[in-house]
């Protein structure tokens, strides 16, 4: 798969091809027609000065190419696009179809989405289109069609952009079509939707498709199984939209690769079904620099986007230099930490690190965003900040085309968690993303490399696997999951795994169901736990620092051949086992029967590493500094200071700092918000 993975990225029209050419790119959402053409030569002249390589243009500029239905207005477009190609900008050409004109929605307003109460959404802002909407998609398809056309071969387009941010729901009438058309390809007939979605229950039998709906308001708990499906089916109808017209693209002879920008962990598209139908995974990402954690969530998305696309780099299409302005209270970034925001990226495998935008706008809902042009001009340490990234980036080209190798999977599904958050469980409190977040930063906080896998991937690399929460369970994951741990991986498990199956009815027998004998533990309760949190015992238990504690959620469980680690001291469990340990076949597999506090959970997944054979890339630190992060990416060791205090860091010797040609030897320092990004020296 790995040989594979080369080819495919030093083909022509590749994204490989691109850096290949160009190195890490470097730039930002380009949108000219906010400005007069007189500003368009200085901010090509800027952008040269930044190292600026690549630029994401026409994102929302549907209503100056078609500034009424069926004119083309393409003159302006073609004298952007000669102005960047003759500076040596690339483009990555996007279709402007995620903000249609206002024209659209007047003449046929059955392109505007209706909200889960029946209100239709208005033009006047962006986004206002139905992914459920014939004459919508045909507009957009139109329009798609004739900008390929033109730019099919335009020397400075290397990359095609769909639309932005596919997210777009819609509950009215053509959406429910769509999604009874949706639900007939999927279980054949009314019966397969009656039994998947358990309709005897609450008199919710239907006789026919024309009764089904989108799970619009109601006055009590919708069928979580119809909620779950209805977001399988947006997700599906989203990605339908991009690839018509990522296929239109192509029809109109482009050879470039073509992508669409993804939002992280975003709810309402399951990214892994998308990744195949894009050409390089792209992502936006936001994190608040109020938060200080915020670094390690955001290391978790990396390693997600690099995962999703198999290994191969990835591209940051969108981030701030400095301050957003959509949540109410927006701090600013330094350069300093606009830099190293951007280099934890590439440490992550990204070979592109892009902006929103690069001119700040002066009007429009968006003028107090940061841009990688302020209004105060190009006379700004934000400016030179972005400067010194362009150089920066040049530096590190050195690891363009190379991956993160990864020991250690944490497994993740979209459907597993949506169906985890239907309403009307035992504790609202059990939050899947935020145990994934807690899980995931213990083995960040130890320099080890994770990837975020499918429960039914291919486990072969893997010495350790993590399911925080696998609460649906299906018997190809169940199977390979226990293969790992016959094989001689190390599995944990954490609470409310193994409840459901794919059509999230609650699994028939004792808990986690699939995976009691490997777990050799078994339960017959979840119990949501008072609020004191619950103390736990064990010999296992000898630190002195940090409670052995249980809160939120716990599992009435027997052992069934697994070693207890810890029991409840205390609380509606006394003397149940909380934590387990079974060897099987070469491996053995955890089972946390609790949400366990931090100490308990370092301790669990410490010793499971270890046991596994899996080291962090400091192998002298077995946990790092506090915000201390540590990444291997190809030749290159990162070492990446998010804290305020400095760090020495031990390093095998012979090594040389790319950014600042610094020899190190053994030790090297990592001051606040500073990146070294070290490689073994020629003459070493
Ligand atoms: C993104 C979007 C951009 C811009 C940015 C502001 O979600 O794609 O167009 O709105 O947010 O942070």
């Amino acid at each position: 798969m790995r040989e594979k993975m080369s080819t495919e990225t030093s083909a022509t029209g590749s994204f490989g091809a691109v850096t290949a050419e160009r190195g890490i790119c470097f730039g930002g959402d380009y949108n000219p027609e906010q400005w007069d053409s007189s500003v368009w030569r200085e901010d090509v002249e800027l952008m040269r000065r930044a190292g600026v390589n690549l630029v994401t243009v026409g994102v929302f500029s549907w209503a100056r190419i078609e500034p009424s239905p069926g004119v083309r207005d393409f003159a302006w477009l073609d004298e952007v696009l000669d102005l960047l190609h003759a500076a040596g900008i690339a483009v990555d050409l996007a279709t402007p179809t995620a903000s249609p004109p206002p024209w659209l929605g007047i003449r046929y307003p059955e392109t505007l989405p209706v909200d889960q109460d029946g209100v239709r959404l208005v033009p006047g802002s962006r986004n206002q289109f139905s992914p459920a909407s014939r004459v919508y998609r045909e507009h957009a398809l139109a329009i798609s069609r004739d900008l390929a056309a033109r730019y099919a071969t335009h020397p400075a387009v290397r990359m095609w952009h769909v639309g932005n941010e596919f997210g777009q729901v819609d509950f009215g009438d053509e959406a429910a079509r769509e999604f009874r058309r949706w639900l007939h390809t999927r279980y054949g007939g009314v019966d397969g939707v009656n039994t998947a979605w358990g309709t005897a229950f609450w008199s919710q039998h239907y006789a026919d498709f024309d009764e089904i709906l989108p799970p619009r308001r109601a006055p009590y708990l919708i069928n979580p199984t119809q909620s779950l499906d209805f977001r399988r089916f947006t997700s599906d109808l989203l990605r339908e939209c991009y690839r018509e017209i990522r296929d239109a693209i192509r029809e109109a002879g482009a050879t470039q690769p073509i992508t669409t920008n993804f939002m992280g962990f975003f709810a309402l598209v399951d990214y892994r079904s998308w990744a195949d139908d894009v050409d390089v995974i792209a992502d936006d990402q936001y994190p608040d620099p109020a938060d200080p954690q915020s670094a390690v969530d955001i290391a978790l998305t990396q390693d997600l986007m690099r995962s999703l696309g198999g290994g191969r780099p990835w591209i940051l299409m969108e981030q701030a230099t400095t301050a957003i302005s959509w949540r109410s209270h927006n701090l600013p970034k330094s350069p300093q930490k606009a830099r190293l925001d951007s280099l934890q990226a590439v440490a992550r495998g990204a070979d592109g690190v892009c902006y929103f935008q690069w001119r700040a706008s002066s009007a429009g809902a968006e003028r107090f965003h940061a841009a990688m042009l302020p209004h105060a001009g190009a006379d700004t340490d934000l400016f030179r900040g972005v400067c010194r990234q362009g150089a920066d980036l040049r530096l590190l080209r050195p690891v363009v085309g190379s991956t993160v190798e990864a020991e250690v999977a944490i497994v993740f599904d979209w459907s597993s968690w949506w169906a985890a958050e239907e309403p009307a469980r035992p504790t609202e409190r059990l939050v899947a993303m935020e145990q994934l977040g807690r899980w995931y930063r213990q083995l960040w906080r130890r320099g080890i490399a994770v990837d975020v896998v499918a429960p039914d991937a291919d486990l072969d690399r893997y010495r350790l696997v993590l399911a925080p929460q696998l609460y649906i369970t299906e018997p190809d994951a169940a199977a390979a999951l226990e293969r790992a741990v016959e094989r001689g991986a190390h599995l944990v498990v954490g609470p409310f795994s193994g409840v459901a199956d794919r059509n999230a009815h609650v699994l028939i027998g004792r808990s986690p169901a699939l995976l009691r004998e490997v777990m050799g533990v078994s339960g017959e309760e979840w119990c949501a736990l008072p609020d004191d949190d619950v103390v736990l015992v064990g010999d296992w238990w000898q630190q002195t620092d940090g409670a052995a504690e249980a809160s939120i959620l716990g599992e009435r469980l027997r052992t069934d051949g697994a070693e207890v680690l810890l029991s409840y001291a205390d609380g509606p469990l006394a003397g149940l086992p909380a934590v387990a340990r079974n060897s099987r076949g070469a491996g053995a597999a955890w089972h946390l029967g609790a949400v366990v506090s931090d100490a308990v959970l370092s301790k669990i997944l410490g010793e499971a590493a270890a046991a596994a054979g899996v080291r962090g890339v400091v192998p002298e630190l077995d946990v790092l500094p506090d915000l201390l992060e540590a990444v291997q990416r190809g030749p290159v060791l990162f070492l990446l200071n998010h804290g305020t205090e400095e760090q020495r860091i031990p390093v095998r010797p012979g090594l040389v700092d790319l950014l600042t040609s610094e020899a190190t030897d053994h030790v090297v320092t990592v001051r606040p918000g500073e990146v070294r990004a070290l490689i073994e020296r020629a003459d070493s």
